[in-house]
């Protein structure tokens, strides 16, 4: 059966969190509305105990958006809890995000906590957000280090003292796909009550596994990916919202669920951002690279003129970008050199098309690229002459 996978934007909080990418009130602000734009599920708004800003920024992003439901970091306990609440508790739609590390290495170096420790914790934290707010996230943060039956009695803990949604992140970007979709289906088989909770992951790009480690979790049953746009966030960021957006809508044949994302504002979400940060998207960056929706050669480029979906699987349009580009190279074909003249306005007869595209290869041989002005520097200079 269809179900739909929630999306849960940390972009404000992990992605904001890393070197370069911090952001003053009113870009915060900017960003959420766009995010509610987008129709994300959850705009994770920043880490409310961490510093003053960062309070003064939830508590006004929970107060403007309404159509999304708006989250605090926490970690588990009262003092960050009760910051978390006291800045999301305006919101049309509050949560808490509480998490304590449960991988032995970050138990013994970060907590500095037996496992025992880290389980009363957990249930006394949770209990605790639970009594204040109606949706508390937990997250075992270092899940996928973690030892499996160990984060079976975490997440019952949390279930039964009012998580609703317990998450699964990849901190370290280490899992693979296979573990990550046996992880999710060992949690779902031994964790009590698990249908009381949506599922949740949360993936680190280290090795640049994190958009298909959480495909591999939503396809063994994760009801929620956590994700930033253009995928900034620590280190080599985490799972990037719009490819995973555009995965499950492209291949909705293979994954068969759904999502509130409305994908043609992604485009201007992914610019906003790089923009906020100064920083150009890659070329080829999914997506929304400049060059994702480029053909140079006189193959693709031809395929493409006949019919789009020879070399596109998804169209310019579905993510909020008017339309594909032709670029003109030294690669190019006679087809797409005839399309780019007639759109410039020329109507040129077959002798003096053959004579102009003979020029424009000598040019594209000298040049990475051959712009609209090359083009008709190239015509016009040859019709003053006449
Ligand atoms: O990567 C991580 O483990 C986190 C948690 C706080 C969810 O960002
Ligand atoms: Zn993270």
């Amino acid at each position: 059966m269809e179900h739909t996978i929630r999306f849960f934007d940390t972009t404000l909080r992990d992605g904001e969190q890393s070197p370069g990418c911090s952001m003053d009130l009113s870009e915060k602000l900017e960003v959420a509305r766009q995010l509610e734009r987008l129709k994300v599920d959850v705009i994770e708004a920043g880490f409310a105990i961490s510093s003053p800003g960062d309070f003064e920024s939830v508590s006004r992003i929970a107060r403007e958006i309404k159509d999304c439901t708006v989250a605090s970091l926490a970690r588990t306990n009262e003092k960050d809890i009760d910051a978390a609440y006291d800045a999301v508790k305006h919101a049309a739609s509050p949560l808490i995000h509480t998490f304590i590390s449960t991988s032995p290495v970050h138990m013994q170096y970060v907590m500095k906590m037996t496992p025992e420790q880290v389980l009363e914790k957990t249930a006394a934290m949770v209990k605790y957000a639970a009594k204040k707010c109606p949706a508390v996230e937990f997250s075992a943060q270092d899940a996928t280090r973690s030892d499996w039956d160990f984060l079976v009695k975490v997440f019952n803990a949390a279930i039964s003292n009012g998580a609703t949604v317990i998450n699964v992140p990849d901190t370290v970007g280490y899992t693979t796909q296979e573990e990550m979709a046996q992880l999710i289906r060992y949690l779902r088989a031994h964790v009590n009550d698990i249908d009381k909770a949506a599922i949740s992951v949360h993936c680190h790009n280290d090795l640049g596994m994190a958009v298909a480690n959480s495909l591999a979790a939503v396809g063994a049953g994760a009801t929620q990916v956590e994700c930033t746009i253009n995928g900034i966030g620590e280190r080599a960021g985490n799972a990037a919202l719009e490819e995973l957006a555009m995965a499950l809508r492209t291949r909705k044949d293979y994954f068969k669920v759904s999502s509130r994302i409305d994908t043609t504002q992604i485009y201007r979400a992914s610019k906003l951002i790089y923009s906020i940060i100064g920083v150009q998207a890659p070329l080829n960056k999914a997506v929304v690279g400049a060059s994702a929706f480029a053909h140079e050669s006189g193959i693709h480029q031809h395929g493409v003129l006949s019919e789009r979906t020879t070399y596109e699987i998804m169209s310019p349009e579905s993510i909020g970008l008017p339309k594909n580009k032709l670029v003109l190279g030294k690669h190019s074909g006679r087809h797409a050199f005839v399309d780019r003249i007639t759109s410039l306005g020329y109507t040129l007869t077959e002798a003096e098309i053959n004579k102009y595209f003979e020029e424009f290869k000598k040019l594209a041989d000298k040049k990475k690229t051959v712009s609209d002005d090359d083009i008709e520097a190239l015509i016009t200079s040859e019709l003053a002459a006449r």
